[in-house]
């Protein structure tokens, strides 16, 4: 465990300064909210979950030549990741209509979308990650057009990478949040995905079911959160320590 005083503290993770210059630790807790954080409630052993969960599926996204932030596992809630600037910027994948475009656009939960959708939100909780267009990526200067052509290539093939993974197992991948940043390197600036990838940003359901995997279960009271992602971590083959209740 870490005891350096947190850099960030965010809802579900806190990022501490790393061992090395350009290195942090990005800690997984246990806390989870929905709704801009109006719900909250602490679910124990989440944090441990997602952290194996995230480490599984970004160095397989690595190896697909995607670079991301991920360095290594330290501990059963810490990772070691790159330090990156972090563009505040939500890139929203979607292959189902569910969530929130159901309301906004009178959509059907579960409907089909005729291609794959990306979306982008402010990453700013004042403001409740309110949707923007690319028009306001570039005015606000929050990337580049160069740099968003890079996050969106790389989104796709993220997409269609998840979305074979998943269903190698029986899971449907919904939709997803992903986010990235730029990382200082000796040839230049390079565009790379931070955060997690993980039950908590990503809708899966079951292939055969259409049973909810992922943090929906609590954002609409479902339980069985543990067990979902104990379950999404078994089929992927990712050993996880046992989690005592
Ligand atoms: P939404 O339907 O609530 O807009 O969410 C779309 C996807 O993005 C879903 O898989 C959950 C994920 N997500 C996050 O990871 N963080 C967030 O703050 C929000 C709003 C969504
Ligand atoms: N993570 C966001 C929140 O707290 C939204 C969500 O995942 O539903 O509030």
């Amino acid at each position: 465990m870490t005891q350096n005083t947190p850099l960030y503290e965010g809802k579900a993770k806190v990022i501490f300064e790393g061992p090395e210059d350009g290195t942090l630790i990005q800690h997984f807790k246990d806390d989870a909210t929905a709704f801009n954080a109006q719900k909250k409630d602490v679910i124990s052993g989440k944090g441990i979950l997602n952290n194996y969960i995230s480490e599984h599926i970004m160095m397989a996204v690595g190896e697909l030549g995607i670079p991301n932030h991920f360095i290594s596992r330290i501990s059963d809630r810490e990772q070691l990741i790159r330090k990156l600037e972090i563009i505040p910027v939500e890139v929203v994948v979607r292959n189902v209509a569910a969530g929130s475009i159901c309301p906004r656009l009178g959509l059907e939960e579960g409907s089909m979308l005729n291609n794959t959708l990306v979306e982008f939100c402010l990453k700013d909780d004042s403001l409740g990650d309110p949707i923007i267009a690319p028009e306001h990526i570039f005015t606000f200067g929050w990337a580049t057009p160069e740099e968003l052509e890079i996050i969106v290539e790389d989104t796709l093939r993220i997409n269609d990478f998840l979305t074979g993974l998943f269903l190698g197992i029986g899971v449907r991948l919904i939709d997803f949040k992903l986010e990235f940043g730029r990382y200082d390197t000796e040839d230049g600036i390079e565009i790379m995905l931070a955060d997690e990838i993980s039950p908590d940003n990503c809708r899966l359901w079951d292939a055969e079911t259409n049973e909810k995997m992922d943090k929906d279960r609590f954002r609409r009271d479902l339980g069985g959160l543990v067990e979902a992602y104990q379950e999404i971590a078994r089929r992927l083959g990712v050993k996880v320590p046992q989690i005592d209740p």
